[in-house]
């Protein structure tokens, strides 16, 4: 079972994305277990403060070095973690490669950053990787951690319920999936391709390779460089 623990200073902004979808499924088969940490729990002094202006001024918040050191420092006590993430726009971009990379991982910790930032030294001493999820900016990391996790655990082992599903993917082999159809076969004179309804696999698996190819050409040729 994967463990993920999330540190964030918004904690029920995970409720419902927890409970529903691809994620509420790999908690019930137990593939994966979230646990969410709000970081006020360890903020400084009567009114747990978390964040402060940053030295030099300029505007936005910086959440401080001693709530998230005191955090990840208890939990990194708890259990060895194979990576601190911490979500950010100047991050590594997300691929799926990335996603396949995590999904064969035990226990992982995700810092969502806030405000303006954070203070650099929990970039230097705590965080072992940085993720971003596109060039863009977020009003902060939790979006960008959910993102992340849905593309890791649909791709567990027993959490989609057809285990080839996910290898047949978007991007899985350098490509975009092919179009997809389901009844009916006509719909106001738009036609499924005939070759769909043949039965015949070897050219349905053809037709598909080849729509793929043709979408992947059009819509990213990027992908099809090198
Ligand atoms: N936080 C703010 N913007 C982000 C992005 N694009 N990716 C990941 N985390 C972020």
């Amino acid at each position: 079972m994967m463990r993920l623990d999330i540190v964030s200073v918004m904690p029920r902004y995970f409720t419902s994305p927890l409970e529903n979808g691809i994620i509420r499924i790999a908690r019930e088969k137990q593939a994966a277990d979230v646990f969410i940490h709000n970081l006020h729990d360890y903020g400084l002094g009567k009114y747990k403060q978390v964040d402060d202006n940053p030295f030099g001024g300029g505007a936005g918040m910086i959440l401080m070095v001693e709530p998230v050191f005191a955090c990840i420092e208890k939990l990194k006590a708890e259990r060895d973690y194979d990576d601190v993430i911490y979500f950010a726009p100047d991050g590594e971009r997300l691929t799926q490669s990335i996603a396949n990379e995590y999904s064969l991982k035990k226990n992982l910790l995700l810092l969502c950053g806030h405000y303006k930032g954070i203070d650099e030294r929990i970039r230097e001493r705590l965080v072992t990787r940085e993720i971003s999820i596109g060039d863009y900016v977020l009003s902060g990391g939790e979006l960008a951690a959910l993102v992340f996790i849905d593309a890791v655990v649909r791709l567990m082992p027993n959490v989609l319920g057809d285990s080839e599903s996910a290898l047949l993917d978007s991007f899985q082999d350098g490509k975009l999936d092919s179009a997809h159809y389901t009844r009916p076969a006509e719909f106001r004179g738009m036609k499924v391709p005939d070759v769909l309804l043949s039965g015949n696999h070897k050219k349905i698996a053809e037709w598909r390779e080849q729509n793929a190819m043709e979408r992947t050409k059009q819509r990213r040729p990027d992908l099809l460089d090198g």
